[in-house]
């Protein structure tokens, strides 16, 4: 197997390095790595109040100067969604590491196309990374494991609708409910939480676990803490109106009011059930602030990057035997799992 060595030195690029995902990234590198972090983002003076540069993910050739000037950035933390692969393709053919809390299976798609590049140029890209995807795909591989190989794996993910999300998370789950499903809702028991109605949502891992786990049935369920929260959007996405074109403006609507409106806790639980014949195993795990959550998988996973001797090419969570332990790692945080 191809391996990069360990980088103890350049600069960790986080882009999107003051939202809410990407400030507690941005603030847990620089007490790990210290001197080693630049926040980036659209607005140049919060970036540079911050000690950092002004980064557009929408413009690529903005994206290279800055690369330029830095000189020396060896990992880019990419913690906004940008809207196709070039930002990684830019990275990647350039021997910069990547890690991207991206949800989207598209982009996740397109950037796993570019794992023959990266590996020749003996660059990593690490993808799947945050709580789903990510800690799902850390649980699904060990449930997997545990019944000798699943005919099919559930994941269930519950977010507390209190939190104040990131706007870009919360578009993101908007638009979500824009997109058709096929499964059916399922009860599932959540630690903390009791039994809890979730809802099919397409999140990446249930794609991508097929191909790593090779698994052919996986399915991703979404609810929130509040239950008739929960119960009125999965009623709204049943009338279809948040589809198509003709649903955009209302998906920018409900936006606009779930990036306001906060009713409910900051827990969350995601939680993995996988089945064969008779044999059944499950994992779950649980804590408080699923962008704190996401931001601190994202800067272990940065940190690893960084001391560790990993194997170049791309990626997702659940393929990189140096991050199998992190459900353990995050227990230091609060992250705890539970039956
Ligand atoms: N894997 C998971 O479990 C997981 C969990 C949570 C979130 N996420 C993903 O994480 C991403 C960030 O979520 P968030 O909650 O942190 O959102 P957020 O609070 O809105 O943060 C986004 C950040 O990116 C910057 N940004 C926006 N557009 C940009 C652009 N074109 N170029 C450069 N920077 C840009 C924003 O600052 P400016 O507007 O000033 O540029 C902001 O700092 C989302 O894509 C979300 O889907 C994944």
């Amino acid at each position: 197997m191809t391996t990069v060595n360990s980088r103890t030195t350049g600069r960790v690029l986080v882009v999107g390095g003051y939202g809410a995902v990407g400030s507690t990234v941005t603030d847990t590198l620089a007490e790990w790595l210290p001197g080693h972090v630049v926040p980036a983002g659209r607005d140049e003076v919060k970036a540079r109040r911050l000690g950092g540069v002004r980064v557009d993910v929408g413009d690529p050739d903005g994206f290279r100067e800055v690369l330029d000037e830095l000189g020396d950035v060896s990992v880019v933390a990419l913690c906004v969604e940008p809207e196709d692969a070039g930002l990684a393709r830019i990275c990647l053919e350039r021997g910069i590491h990547l890690v991207d809390v991206g949800a989207t299976h598209r982009l996740l798609d397109e950037v796993t196309s570019l794992h023959e590049m990266a590996a020749g140029a003996g660059a990593t890209a690490v993808l799947s990374v945050g709580v789903a995807p990510g800690l799902t795909n850390l649980l699904a591989r060990r449930v997997n494991d545990a019944v000798g190989g699943a005919e099919r794996i559930d994941l269930t993910v519950l977010l507390g609708a209190g939190e104040r999300h990131g706007t870009d998370a919360v578009r993101w789950t908007v638009a979500g409910l824009g997109e058709p499903v096929t499964a059916r809702a399922r009860r599932v028991p959540l630690p903390g939480f009791g039994v809890r109605t979730a809802h099919p949502f397409p999140f990446s891992d249930q794609h991508t676990l097929r191909r790593t786990l090779g698994v052919p049935e996986v399915t991703t369920r979404l609810c929130l803490d509040s239950r008739s929260l929960t119960a009125s959007l999965f009623t709204l996405r049943r009338t279809g109106l948040l589809r198509g074109a003709r649903g955009a403006r209302q998906q920018q609507l409900l936006t606009r009011v779930f990036s306001r409106v906060h009713l409910g806790g900051d827990g969350f639980a995601v939680r993995a059930d996988a089945y064969r014949g008779e044999r059944h195993a499950t994992l779950s795990l649980t804590g408080k602030g699923q962008s704190r959550a996401t931001s601190l998988v994202a800067a272990h996973v940065v940190r690893t990057l960084f001391m560790q001797d990993v194997p170049a090419g791309v990626h997702h969570l659940d393929q990189m035997a140096a991050l199998a332990d992190l459900p353990e790692q995050l227990a230091a945080h609060g992250i705890t799992a539970a039956d």
